[in-house]
């Protein structure tokens, strides 16, 4: 078994109709919170985990999410020549964290679609996917904490959280039994259940951690719920024969496909900001008395 993760893939090349009409122009995956885009912290959490190669999984009207990752010489020789290097610093730090690679996806035919496109980048190796619009703020990378319970149980690890029923019938359920603490053992998952069909509130949210096993697997699964090839078929023909575990992960989520996600992550990490930080939180104090 491999000690070490290294390689990440990040779906990004889905429409995202729920940010409409502003990704019809800004991939959601490159909406800010704050001066950052979403992306840009899960390059950084994969890095904080030990990746140094991560593949971003794209399509066609999202070369704003390559230009990111890559030098700006022009902005860097102004920051220069004003004597403002750190400034200059940190944006070749972004650009130089890690081995970013794209693919495109070519055809928006579901997420399970697109991971599937990685496996030649991945090869044999065990390997994240962090869902591109799932901004996750924590203590340790939360791939980390998946990659903890990987080595003590050997087997893939999807990072959950418990949902109310309202969002369970929108994501995924799973059939779990807690095997110590805040990790459970996972034989069965189903996407978007009915009600009456879902198993638990345990859901996925926006990180696993698979083996290559899953492309032979992934190359069959059919369309599923919404017409999409989904990865939660995918994962739940391995889950069925050799069951998943699966991590209560610690960290907060935010959605960034979709408009509240969007507004609550800028409020709550506005609030932290280095540079604006306390000034917006005395807006906010004296805004929400007006509420
Ligand atoms: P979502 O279901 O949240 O993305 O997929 P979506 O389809 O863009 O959302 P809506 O419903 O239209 O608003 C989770 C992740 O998988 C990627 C998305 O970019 C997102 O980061 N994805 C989805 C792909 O890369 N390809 C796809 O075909 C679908």
């Amino acid at each position: 078994m491999a000690e070490k993760i290294t390689k990440a893939i990040i779906p990004a090349a889905g429409l995202g109709t729920r940010m409409l009409p502003i990704a019809r122009a800004v991939p959601k995956e490159m909406l800010p919170i704050v001066d950052r885009p979403a992306i840009s912290y899960l390059v950084e959490e994969a890095v904080n985990a030990g990746c140094t190669d991560i593949l971003i999984i794209t399509n066609r009207d999202k070369d704003a999410i390559e230009d990111y990752f890559d030098y700006s010489v022009e902005y860097e020789q102004k920051l220069r020549a004003a004597g403002k290097n750190d400034k200059a610093d940190e944006m070749r730090r972004i650009a130089d964290m890690a081995n970013v690679y794209f693919l495109r996806q070519k055809e928006t035919k579901g997420l399970g679609h697109a991971v599937a496109r990685a496996r030649s980048f991945v090869g044999n190796e065990p390997f994240y996917v962090l869902y591109g619009d799932d901004v996750i703020i924590s203590e340790a990378p939360v791939c980390r904490q998946l990659c903890d319970a990987y080595l003590k149980y050997g087997r893939p690890v999807v990072g959950v959280k418990e949902v109310t029923d309202e969002l369970i019938v929108k994501y995924c359920s799973l059939k779990a039994e807690k095997l110590e603490g805040n990790v459970y053992s996972v034989s069965d998952m189903i996407e978007k259940p009915a009600l009456e069909n879902k198993f638990s509130n345990l859901s996925i949210l926006g990180r696993v951690l698979l083996t290559p096993e899953i492309f032979d697997i992934l190359d069959n699964t059919p369309p599923g719920a919404g017409g999409e090839i989904q990865l939660t078929d995918a994962m739940r023909v391995l889950a069925r024969r050799d069951g998943f575990v699966a991590v209560d992960f610690e960290g907060e989520r935010f959605d960034m496909g979709a408009k509240l996600g969007f507004l609550m992550a800028n409020v709550k990490l506005g609030v932290k900001h280095k540079e604006t930080g306390s000034e917006f939180a005395e807006f906010l104090k004296e805004f929400v008395k007006t509420l």
